[in-house]
């Protein structure tokens, strides 16, 4: 699949999460056969005023192939603002957030406030595009609310204005991550656009990868929470079209990769900060493993690398 002239090579993109999907979590997917990573979204005016944590959000590794930068705001002049100052650090894609939910992100009509005003979205795209060297592509959801789904008209407005590529997570606003992903708004995005579409919401297995994709024909899934715990899942989802034989991880493959992506986590962030988000990866990673929940608190309960480490390897 072409994202613009990047070529996408696969079907499982890994969905963006701020604060889960940063370069650690990003390279353990990217191992496992991810096609397609998108960055933590990052203000537009956080890189206009300069501040050096929202630029530490745009690194990346070579690992992580193609690599969107997802950047979010309201107005279009930063959009254009923030993709001239990036410049070297802009990688293959610049994707837009139009899909967060999140009460700060909405008051400051961004992240899936847009979807309210259409007319902007294709501002925003028109002036992103206008000056970026690489394609822009979209995130949305299915509308605001139940009663204003509006995700086709988006889509459409935002290819007129030169977007490469649409992702759709098939919940409203308002619904947040309640309800259950409403696969018919994928469908007819894509009936509604030409470019790319990329589906997204509630997709914990191969199967049900399989499912989304001949119920909506979208070109691509995007996976957020069904990655968390379970990066294999991409090699699950391949293995659907390449016919290699997948293999669910075993006890040991499971520990090897908690002990890395705590050590991951620790060299990008420092341990302290490392060790607080690697809990809660290795609370997923648990999930299905015997004594779950007493492994669980002795994850929260534990101080030091060494003692994560030595409960890591205890499992059994
Ligand atoms: C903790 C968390 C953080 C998220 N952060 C972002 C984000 O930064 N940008 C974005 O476009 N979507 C973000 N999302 C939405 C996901 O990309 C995805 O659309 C949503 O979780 C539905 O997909 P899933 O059911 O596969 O998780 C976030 C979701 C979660 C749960």
């Amino acid at each position: 699949m072409l994202i613009g002239d990047v070529n996408i090579n696969g079907i499982a993109a890994l969905a963006p999460m701020a604060g889960v999907t940063d370069r650690a979590f990003r390279e353990i997917c990217a191992m496992f056969g991810a096609a397609y990573f998108t960055s933590e979204m990052i203000s537009t005016k956080g890189i206009i005023y300069g501040s050096q944590k929202t630029f530490s959000l745009s690194d990346r590794s070579d690992s992580e192939y193609p690599f969107a930068l997802q950047l979010f705001g309201n107005d279009p002049k930063d959009f254009s603002e923030a993709i001239k100052i990036l410049g070297d650090r802009i990688p293959e894609i610049i994707d837009i957030n139009m899909g967060c939910p999140a009460t700060k992100i909405v008051k400051e009509n961004s992240g899936s406030a847009l979807m309210k005003t259409p007319e902007l979205c294709g501002e925003i795209v028109y002036a992103a595009k206008s000056v970026s060297p690489v394609p822009i592509t979209v995130k949305i959801r299915s509308g605001w609310s139940e009663s204003t789904i509006n995700a086709p008209t988006v889509a459409k407005i935002c290819e007129e204005a030169g977007a490469s590529a649409i992702t759709v997570h098939g919940r409203t606003k308002q619904q947040g991550y309640s309800g259950s992903c409403d696969q018919e708004v994928i469908k007819a995005v894509k009936k509604a656009v030409k470019i790319p579409v990329i589906g997204n919401g509630d997709i914990t297995s191969a199967k049900n990868a399989n499912e989304m994709i001949n119920f909506t024909n979208c070109d691509m899934v995007a996976i957020g929470r069904g990655a968390m715990g379970n990066p294999w899942i991409f090699s699950e989802i391949n293995s659907l079209y390449t016919g290699e034989k997948f293999n669910f991880p075993s006890i040991d493959e499971k520990i090897n990769i908690m002990k890395l992506h705590i050590e991951k986590l620790c060299e990008y962030k420092g341990e302290h900060r490392g060790l607080t988000e690697a809990r809660k990866h290795l609370s997923c990673y648990v999930k299905d493993v015997k004594n779950a929940s007493e492994i669980r608190q002795k994850i929260f309960s534990s101080k030091y690398k060494t003692e994560l480490l030595d409960i890591i390897e205890n499992i059994q």
